[in-house]
């Protein structure tokens, strides 16, 4: 399952509209000039690359007046986020964990820019009452049985549906038998982002439904705690005997992540291991991993 949000964001895009409504001469010059075609390269970096919002247009063009119901007309609905639910319902009752990171990043003019919803989440106070309208949809990764063996992978906030498998697995393996979970997390550094630390350690000793005693394991990719960077698939070569002993028990596969990348590099080394281990060709090992993904044991879900 994962959550959808609802905000208030805005971004430019009839430039001749708030021409109509600028005072200043030379204001008006430039917004008519953007909604030119000779413009339109300028238009492309002051807007789309530069990622503005209206309220930042307007800042740029303080003599604009904008009436509120031209506003409303001229800004397009806001797109929903949607969210990974993090917790396991029957660990957190009447609860929903997410796991959110603050997107970041510096446009070309070196402005700082921060995602909007995931930055408006943050800002939030916990110890106010507040209101976040959220809706529930169906998530693409199905909701594994307890006699399931699982290859987890999912570095940074990828690791937010998996912490909802494990603590779900540790519950049920208090009442009934349960498969062991193989989990690749991946994570900047040890220091920084290393995410739910103590609850993955703590499941990966003492018989735990993350211990190497139970069949599963817990292994983490630093990927700037070194000169190379060492991402999952990199700690899922290094497994590559027992990744292949569960998926030939009959494992179920589960990506997921934010980076655009990751899940093609990960499809790849789990490709490497398939032919590896098999003792077959790429080829073969290609059509291997098709065929686990048409029984419905290959599951991917990313984001960017
Ligand atoms: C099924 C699904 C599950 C998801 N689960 C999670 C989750 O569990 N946790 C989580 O944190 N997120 C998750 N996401 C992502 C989440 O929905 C949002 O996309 C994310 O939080 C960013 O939203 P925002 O409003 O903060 O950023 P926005 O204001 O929407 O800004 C993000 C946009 O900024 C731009 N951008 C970002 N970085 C750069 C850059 N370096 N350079 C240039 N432009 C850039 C991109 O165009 C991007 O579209 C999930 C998405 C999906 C589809
Ligand atoms: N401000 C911060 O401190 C901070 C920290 C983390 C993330 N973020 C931002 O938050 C957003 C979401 O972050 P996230 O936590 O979900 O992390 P993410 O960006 O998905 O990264 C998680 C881990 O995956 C690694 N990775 C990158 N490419 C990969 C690939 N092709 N295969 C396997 N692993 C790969 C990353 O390494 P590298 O990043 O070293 O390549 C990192 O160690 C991103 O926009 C990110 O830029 C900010």
């Amino acid at each position: 399952m994962w959550l959808q949000l609802h905000l208030d964001g805005i971004s430019l895009r009839q430039d001749s509209v708030m021409s109509f409504f600028a005072t200043a001469e030379h204001e008006r010059e430039r917004l008519n000039y953007f909604a030119s075609p000779e413009g339109r390269d300028d238009l492309y970096q002051y807007n789309q690359k530069e990622r503005r919002t209206v309220l930042e247009v307007l800042e740029d063009f303080p003599s604009v007046e904008m009436p509120f119901q031209w506003l409303v007309q001229l800004v397009p609905p806001l797109k929903t986020r949607a969210f990974s639910i993090s917790s396991s319902q029957s660990s957190h009752h009447n609860q929903v964990h997410l796991t959110v990171n603050v997107v970041s990043w510096t446009t070309p003019y070196k402005r700082k820019k921060k995602g909007l919803c995931s930055s408006w989440l943050a800002a939030l106070d916990p110890e106010d009452a507040n209101f976040v309208p959220a809706w529930f949809h169906k998530g693409s990764l199905p909701k594994p049985p307890p006699s399931l063996p699982l290859i987890l992978v999912g570095p940074g906030t990828g690791c937010a549906p998996f912490r909802g498998f494990v603590e779900e697995r540790a519950l049920q393996s208090e009442t009934t038998s349960t498969a062991p979970i193989m989990f690749f997390f991946g994570c900047q550094n040890v220091d920084g982002d290393f995410l739910y630390q103590d609850l993955w350690l703590s499941h990966a000793q003492n018989n735990g439904v993350l211990s190497e005693a139970k069949g599963g394991g817990f292994y983490v990719a630093f990927s700037r705690d070194q000169t190379q960077k060492v991402y999952v698939q990199h700690k899922m070569k290094e497994q590559s005997q027992r990744i292949w002993n569960l998926l030939a028990e009959g494992a179920a596969v589960y990506i997921a992540g934010s980076s655009t990348k990751m899940p093609t590099d990960v499809t790849s080394a789990f490709e490497e291991i398939v032919s590896k281990e098999n003792e077959v060709s790429s080829d073969v090992a290609v059509r291997w991993i098709r065929a686990l993904e048409r029984s419905g044991k290959y599951h991917i879900e990313a984001w960017s």
